[in-house]
């Protein structure tokens, strides 16, 4: 596995994620190779998960289609020069965002009755137009998770206005793909085939996210759409072992965050350190003091004992962590000086492990990253 390298760092007092963007790729041929049959649907909202869309999108060549949540995501990814098609999970919310997905070639969802009906309208008003071509739209239906979508009911009063639509396929979102036992997957599942005969028999079908397409087969259908196994996490807390497929194959991480130590102390028993003195040294000991902190995303819940890494040896959090800055324990003989890196997740430390430290997800430590973390992409 690459190291990192800090050469280009070195001296300057920034957090580093470093995106490895042939992981991405290995991940993605991942999800193709558990859903063969399928198209995928490569997620790459809130910027790629925080590892950045644009370069996502350009080293993941393969993928039929991307997905954003908003037109001005979407929009983002045009003006970098991102030309493959783009379905925007959210659709368009009024009239601006109908035109901006005309003029950028956009494929929104229409998931519920006030966009159908100005969708409709819309086109009406323009039919006479020797040139118009309906817009070419997903449909969303509600199959359990009561998020957005058509429910049974609507879908039925909306038939008429549905088919007057260029509708290129039919998604639904499922709520608890990541655990393979829950009672709602089946009925999510028998919902969404049942709600099926409203649309052309050859509409395409799309369900699965990444859970689903790592644990339910069933849901593959002919498009998958991946978001969180493309950066290396199995997206539940899963601990280290959360990215090993049941064939064996792993997930690699997306991103290896790192921040470099700005000073070392030398602290003496019965010494408490940072805000709060919620720690306090058993034995004399070394803390190197870290430029990384909830104001780069790192967040402040992160309890003490969160492991890291020191040139790659586990080490553990103390203190509380403050907006700039936190505390590492060094072991006697750690070689460490201002400047040099410590990691925090990535190779070698599962973000799933880090992410259950702070009782949350690996989605919510890799979106919360800051623009004051550098991204340094490696190919
Ligand atoms: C509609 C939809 N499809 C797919 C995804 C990808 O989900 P995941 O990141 O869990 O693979 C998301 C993400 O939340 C989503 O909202």
């Amino acid at each position: 596995m690459p190291l990192l390298t800090t050469e280009n760092q070195h001296g300057v007092n920034q957090p580093v994620a470093w995106v490895h963007l042939h992981h991405i790729l290995h991940n993605f041929r991942i999800a193709q190779s558990l859903a063969p049959q399928s198209k995928v649907m490569a997620v790459i909202k809130a910027d790629g998960y925080g590892h950045g869309a644009q370069p996502i999108a350009n080293i993941l060549e393969e993928a039929d289609n991307l997905a954003v949540a908003r037109v001005h995501e979407a929009i983002t990814l045009r003006q970098a020069g991102c030309n493959k098609p783009i379905v925007i999970l959210e659709g368009f919310l009024g009239v601006l965002e109908y035109n901006l997905c005309l003029q950028h070639n956009l494929v929104p969802v229409v998931h519920c009755v006030e966009q159908l009906e100005l969708l409709v309208d819309l086109e009406g008003n323009q039919q006479q137009r020797a040139s118009f071509t309906s817009m070419p739209v997903w449909i969303k239906l509600d199959s359990g998770m009561h998020r957005l979508g058509f429910d049974e009911k609507q879908l039925s009063q909306s038939v008429s206005k549905l088919n007057q639509l260029n509708i290129v396929g039919v998604m639904s979102h499922m709520a608890n793909a990541d655990n393979q036992l829950h009672p709602l997957n089946e009925i999510q599942l028998n919902h969404f085939n049942s709600m099926l005969r409203n649309f052309a028999e050859n509409t395409e079908q799309a369900l699965a996210n990444s859970a689903a397409t790592m644990q339910l087969q069933m849901s593959h259908l002919q498009w998958i759409r991946p978001g969180i196994m493309l950066y290396g996490s199995s997206g539940s807390a899963g601990g280290p072992s959360g990215s090993l497929m049941k064939d064996g194959q792993q997930l690699l991480p997306g991103m290896t965050l790192s921040a470099p130590v700005i000073s070392t102390r030398q602290i003496r028993a019965g010494e408490e350190i940072g805000y709060g003195s919620i720690w306090r040294a058993e034995v004399d000991c070394r803390v190197a003091v870290v430029g990384l902190g909830y104001g780069d995303g790192y967040p402040r819940e992160m309890p003490q004992g969160t492991p890291v890494l020191v040139n790659g040896q586990r080490r553990r959090l103390v203190g509380r962590v403050s907006m700039d800055l936190l505390y590492v324990l060094l072991a006697a003989d750690d070689q460490v000086e201002p400047g040099h890196h410590i990691q925090f997740w990535g190779n070698d430390l599962p973000i799933d492990e880090i992410a259950e430290h702070a009782g949350t997800i690996a989605y919510t430590l890799m979106t919360g990253l800051t623009g004051r973390v550098k991204r340094i992409y490696q190919n």
